[in-house]
């Protein structure tokens, strides 16, 4: 694993098995680590790598089509990690679909996947030692849902070890989960680029996740109200973050399918809420329960403050 290098076209390397895989159109799939070494030894670099749990969608696929932007060779994990789900969330239900992902990932060029079965990645069973997201992970998603984060980074700082990757790439909807992973490779030493990729939305905005596929026609529909609450906020951005707040609770009130459980503005490096008076750059967060299925999403804003004359700085 080296750092960060810049962006490369050139594809894999003529002769290996991924790149004929590659060139065939799907990606070359392997679920062991013995077999990874052997095809990640033949990878041309730089080498990206983009982590999932499948039931990959359009936001999977611009995940992907980023990394093929800036790396020779990109390497796909699909593996729903046991340990960042708590009891009673949804780890049996969670969609497996390998058949459909590795469409998708051919359709955007990867040239590996890596789908692992659960006693690979954890070879000795539930792991005693873990990596801890500390304070970081106690906040927003993680007030509600205790340890999810430490499973988050056990797995990826194990699957960046497995891949050994210059870069990886991880989405903004996710702003917790690539806050932390960030502070990981800093603290750590992953030696490894992180790279933010804008949220990739529908029409109406919804942030694309994989559980929207659990919302009914009419929970679907009440949903828009998170993107529509985080825009109405980010419009309030040159009045402060009083202003700000204010916008987007006043437009989640008025749907009363979206369950609230958090609106934050918050620092997007140690996620702490920001102050009323705070200029500069911040992230208004949102998390509601519509129906049985919790959404988040999240807007990075500028905040101006409102000087005593009326005008704003910034
Ligand atoms: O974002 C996800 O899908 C997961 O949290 C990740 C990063 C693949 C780790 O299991």
């Amino acid at each position: 694993m080296s750092s960060s290098t810049g962006p490369g076209t050139a594809p894999p390397r003529r002769g290996t098995a991924a790149g004929d895989a590659a060139r065939a159109g799907r990606p070359l799939l392997v679920t062991t680590r013995d077999e990874l070494d052997r095809v990640r030894a033949g990878l041309a670099g730089p080498v990206a790598v983009v982590m999932t749990m499948g039931a990959l969608h359009e936001g999977h696929a611009a995940l992907a089509r980023a990394a093929r932007e800036r790396a020779a060779s990109v390497v796909a994990t699909v593996f729903v990690n046991p340990l960042q789900f708590g009891p009673g969330e949804d780890l049996d239900r969670y969609p497996r679909t390998l058949g459909a992902d590795l469409d998708l990932l051919g359709r955007e060029g990867v040239d590996v996947v890596f789908a692992p079965a659960v006693e690979e990645v954890y070879p000795a069973g539930p792991p005693r030692v873990v990596v801890s997201a500390g304070e970081l992970g106690a906040v927003l998603e993680g007030a509600s849902r205790p340890g999810h984060f430490d499973g988050v980074l056990t797995v990826v700082a194990k699957l960046v070890h497995l891949t050994r990757p210059d870069v990886v790439l991880f989405g903004q909807k996710d702003a917790q989960q690539l806050a932390l992973v960030r502070r990981m490779a800093l603290d750590l030493d992953l030696r490894v680029e992180v790279v933010a990729v804008p949220t990739s939305r529908e029409d109406d905005g919804l942030a694309r996740s994989s559980r929207n596929a659990y919302l009914g026609a009419r929970d679907r529909e009440a949903a828009a109200v998170l993107p529509r609450a985080l825009r109405r906020g980010a419009g309030r951005a040159d009045a402060g973050a009083v202003a700000v707040r204010a916008a987007a609770a006043a437009e989640l009130r008025g749907e009363p399918r979206a369950d609230v459980d958090y609106l934050a503005l918050v620092d997007a490096v140690d996620l702490r809420p920001v102050p009323d008076d705070h200029v500069g750059p911040a992230l208004l967060a949102v998390a509601a329960r519509v129906g049985s299925t919790r959404l988040i999403d999240n807007v990075p804003l500028v905040l101006a403050g409102a000087a005593e004359d009326g005008s704003t700085r910034r």
